[in-house]
C-alpha cells in the first residue's frame, strides 16, 4: 500500500492512507511499520460493535497482538475519569513503552486516545483510525489531543502526533446524516480558507457528495487532508498559520456552548462561518458577491446559516470572551477576503459583533 499523503514534520512525519475498505488492510500495513510490539485498540461501545471485529481480525491475521478496550460513547466520556479508567486498564494489561495505542472512532476517541498516548508512561506511539467525516478531515490529522473539564471543552491536552492515519471512506455509509452534515461544514471551510479550486469542486459535486459517491468522497477527503497537512507542517503548534483552521469557530464555538451542545460542532461552525462572512463584508474585507457565494454553498448542503432565535445572545457573548482563542480579552476572528484566502484580526468592533448576533 502506498500512502495518499504525508504530514511533513521532520522526524515526526507520518503517512495518511485514504481508501475505501482499508480497515481490513490495516494489520498488514502496520506489521511492516514496526511501530509497536502490541496494541491496545480504543473505541467507544458503538464503534467497537460496528468495526471492532474487522480491525481486530486484520491485526490478528497479520500476527499483531492486540486488546480491544471500550468506553461509553458520547462527548460526556471525553474527560479525566475515562482517561484514568483507560490508563488503569493499560497498566493492568502490562502495556509498556514498546507497545502502542490505536484510536478507532470519531473525534472523542481520537482526542482521548491521543492524550492517553501522550501521557501514559510519558508517551507511547499511537495510530489514528477515524470513523466519522469530521475526524477524517480534521481531528485525526495534526496532533491536537485532549479531554474536556467542567470549565470547558479541550482545556486539558497536548500536541502529540500519531505515527500513521488510516482513513476508510467506506465507514461513512454507517454515519448518521447529521454527523455527515457536521463534517461537511469543516470540509467547506478548507475551500474558503485556502483553496478556491476545491471550493468549486464542492459546488460542482454537491449531489455526488451527498450521495456518498465513492470517487468524489475520496477526492474530497484527500483535498481536506492535503490542506490540513500543509497547514500543520507550517505551524504545528498554532502560533500563526494554523489559526486559519479556526474559521467559523469563534462565533461557532460560542453558539455551540450557548446551546448547551444541542447544536453539534459542525452545524455551529456552519453558523459561525456565515457570521464571520457578515463581519468580513461589514469591514469591507470581502466582496458581498463572494460572501453570498460561500453562504449559498453552506445552505445548499443543508447546513444552517442563522443563529437560532431562541439562543440567549448574552450567553453567546460571554462564551466569545472565554474562548481558548481569546487572548488578553481580545477576540480574534478569521475573516475571508476572497474565496480561498482569509486574514486573522481582532479589529472587529463590539457593535459589529452585536449586529451579527442580532435577531433578524
Ligand atoms: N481543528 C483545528 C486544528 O486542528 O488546528
Amino acid at each position: 500500500m502506498s500512502p495518499t499523503l504525508l504530514v511533513g514534520l521532520d522526524d515526526r512525519s507520518y503517512p495518511i492512507f485514504i481508501e475505501d475498505g482499508i480497515m481490513a488492510e490495516i494489520g498488514a500495513d502496520l506489521a511492516n511499520r514496526r511501530i509497536a510490539k502490541r496494541y491496545a485498540v480504543i473505541a467507544d461501545d458503538l464503534v467497537a460493535k460496528l468495526y471492532g471485529s474487522t480491525l481486530m481480525r486484520s491485526l490478528e491475521d497479520a500476527g499483531i497482538a492486540a486488546e480491544l478496550l471500550t468506553f461509553p460513547h458520547g462527548e460526556a466520556s471525553k474527560n479525566l475519569h475515562t482517561f484514568t479508567e483507560l490508563a488503569s486498564r493499560l497498566a493492568q494489561l502490562g502495556i509498556d513503552r514498546k507497545d502502542g495505542l490505536i484510536a478507532l472512532g470519531g473525534g472523542v476517541t481520537g482526542d482521548l486516545t491521543g492524550f492517553l498516548a501522550a501521557s501514559y508512561l510519558r508517551g507511547i506511539p499511537f495510530v489514528q483510525v477515524p470513523t466519522t467525516l469530521l475526524s477524517q478531515v480534521d481531528s485525526s490529522v495534526g496532533g491536537k489531543t485532549g479531554v474536556d473539564i467542567p470549565e470547558g471543552k479541550n482545556l486539558v491536552g497536548a500536541f502529540y502526533q500519531p505515527k500513521v492515519v488510516y482513513i476508510d471512506t467506506a465507514v461513512l455509509t454507517t454515519l448518521p446524516q447529521i454527523e455527515l452534515l457536521g463534517g461537511l461544514a469543516e470540509v467547506i471551510k478548507y475551500g474558503v480558507i485556502r483553496d478556491f479550486d476545491f471550493f468549486v469542486f464542492m459546488e460542482q459535486n454537491l449531489d455526488r457528495i451527498l450521495g456518498l459517491e465513492r470517487e468524489s468522497i475520496q477526492q474530497m477527503i484527500t483535498s481536506c487532508c492535503r490542506i490540513k497537512a500543509e497547514v500543520v507542517a507550517a505551524d504545528e503548534r498554532e502560533s500563526d498559520l494554523r489559526r486559519i483552521l479556526n474559521f467559523g469557530h469563534t462565533i461557532g464555538h460560542a453558539v455551540e456552548a450557548a446551546s448547551d451542545f444541542t447544536i453539534i460542532h459542525g452545524l455551529a461552525v456552519a453558523i459561525g462561518m456565515v457570521a464571520a462572512l457578515r463581519l468580513s463584508v461589514a469591514n469591507d474585507l470581502c466582496k458581498k458577491q463572494d460572501a453570498g457565494r460561500i453562504a449559498a454553498l453552506i445552505n445548499a448542503f443543508g447546513l444552517p446559516t442563522e443563529i437560532p432565535r431562541e439562543l440567549d445572545r448574552e450567553r453567546i457573548k460571554k462564551y466569545l470572551l472565554t474562548d481558548k482563542k481569546t487572548v488578553a480579552g481580545s477576540v480574534f476572528f478569521v475573516l475571508p477576503t476572497t474565496i480561498g484566502k482569509v486574514i486573522i484580526t481582532n479589529e472587529v468592533s463590539e457593535s459589529q459583533v452585536n449586529l451579527v448576533l442580532s435577531r433578524k
